[in-house]
């Protein structure tokens, strides 16, 4: 089988590097991808989003099955196109892909079909926006609508907060179009935790539950980013639990798809919040978590083909998956002023050192290869990631690693993990 990866992230590098394993696969590719990912499949210098190009391409190297990592991507209607041109493609139709490329259809979705989130409005006029955030007062979350890379939610904590994050998004409209309708939204408190299945639009295959670490310093604080670390399985999901978000959120929700006659393939990513009255839907991604992923995929057992092929075909309720009982760490190393302004192109050394090692992997998040240096590329730059028997064995190997790895202006969070651990790592 000939398989092409869309994307250049974490995420993409773990999925061809699962990929890269299935006596399936005879030729991978990857576009564009990343200076790690240069070693396991051919790079194709086709930007993500260029669905036009992908198709040409996917249509003259035979390609047989596509897998898409980044929401924009598919927000663009890839899928639709791969199909219209008669190309198998993995992932939902652009109609389907709002569930996350729009906020307010993914809220009034789950409204309609009584599935468990926080209370909501929309608005499109500010001046009525702004009303609504008076009424209710803070703390109160202003989401903008459509796809703003992660940064289109503001938990404000005040009253002048919210009528300032109003003010950004549809005023000032920092994310353009994407800000200039509004949800308004119940601030809920709990732990978060990332529930991702692979589906078909009639069964789903679950993943491990996991947790991202979302801000750039320890303990949860300071700015948020694309992900500084992440870890499988969340222990919080014990089995009770995981059946509880099957049966109240995974299920409708592809349910809901079908009865609003949109169908849902691909991946469906319940961002949740544990709270007191149970879990509730922050979000829905539609696509593989990152950094989630990339802890997640080194304990699957399985082959990942058949599952993604099965979710193609319709027929992933027979589908089984296995996985390794032991536990990942995954933690992001950056760029010295990320996410802020950073320095790119710095040598990154010691990773020859731990190459080869079933334990152990570095996803490349941003790098490209000079001759046979790497060199830094991005805000992030490598995941390392550590197996164990348990979640501070997996931590301890990737930590360990993480101290051969140099380059100029390196950060990373120290305490990956610390809410499964209950306290702070010590080292
Ligand atoms: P989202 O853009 O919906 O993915 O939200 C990004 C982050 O904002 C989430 O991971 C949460 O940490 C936080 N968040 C979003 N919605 C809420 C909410 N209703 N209550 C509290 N925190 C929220
Ligand atoms: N880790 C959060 C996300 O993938 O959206």
């Amino acid at each position: 089988m000939r398989v092409l990866v869309i994307g250049s992230g974490g995420r993409e590098h773990a999925l061809v590097w699962k990929l890269s394993q299935s006596p399936e696969v005879t030729k991978l590719f990857c576009a564009p991808g990343n200076g790690g990912i240069g070693e396991l499949a051919e790079l194709i210098d086709i930007g993500a989003e260029d669905i036009e190009a992908l198709a040409e391409f996917a249509e003259s190297k035979d390609i047989d099955l596509t897998v898409v990592g980044p929401e924009a991507t598919l927000a663009k209607g890839i899928v639709d196109l791969f199909e219209k041109r008669g190309l198998r493609i993995f992932g939902p139709t652009k109609a389907a892909a709002r569930l996350e490329s729009s906020k307010a259809f993914a809220k009034n979705l789950m409204k309609k079909y009584r599935i468990p989130t926080g209370q909501f409005a929309v608005f499109d006029d500010p001046q009525a926006a702004r009303a609504y955030v008076r009424q209710l007062g803070a703390p109160i979350v202003v989401k903008a609508d459509g796809l703003c890379g992660g940064k289109g939610t503001i938990v404000a904590h005040t009253l002048s907060e919210a009528l300032g994050a109003i003010d950004l998004l549809m005023e000032d409209k920092i994310f353009k179009q994407a800000g200039e309708r509004v949800v308004i939204e119940e601030r809920l408190v709990g732990e978060e935790v990332s529930c991702i299945v692979v589906t078909d639009g009639i069964a789903a295959l679950p993943m491990l539950p996991a947790q991202d670490h979302k801000r750039l310093h320890d303990g949860d604080k300071g700015p948020n980013t694309g992900g500084m670390g992440a870890y499988a399985p969340a222990p919080i999901i014990d089995g009770p639990m995981a059946k509880q978000v099957m049966e109240q959120i995974i299920m409708p929700t592809i349910h809901a798809m079908t009865s609003e006659g949109l169908g849902f393939t691909g991946v469906l990513y319940a961002g949740l919040m544990l709270t007191s009255e149970g879990p509730k839907v922050l979000e829905y991604n539609v696509r593989f978590g990152d950094p989630e992923i990339q802890a997640i995929l080194p304990l699957l057992k399985s082959d990942l083909v058949p599952i993604l092929d099965d979710a193609v075909e319709g027929r992933l309720s027979t589908t089984q998956c296995q996985w390794l009982q032991a536990s990942c760490a995954c933690v992001a190393l950056a760029s010295g002023g990320y996410p802020g302004d950073f320095q790119i192109g710095k040598e990154i050394s010691g990773l020859d050192r731990l190459a080869n090692r079933k334990d152990l992997m570095v996803f490349h998040a941003g790098t490209k290869k000079d001759r046979e240096r790497f060199l830094s590329g991005g805000g992030r730059a490598l995941n390392v990631v550590g197996v164990g028997t348990d979640l501070e064995a997996a931590l301890k190997t990737a930590y360990e690693a993480i101290g051969a790895i140099r380059f100029d202006g390196m950060t990373y969070r120290k305490d990956i993990g610390f809410r499964a651990l209950k306290k702070p790592v010590a080292r």
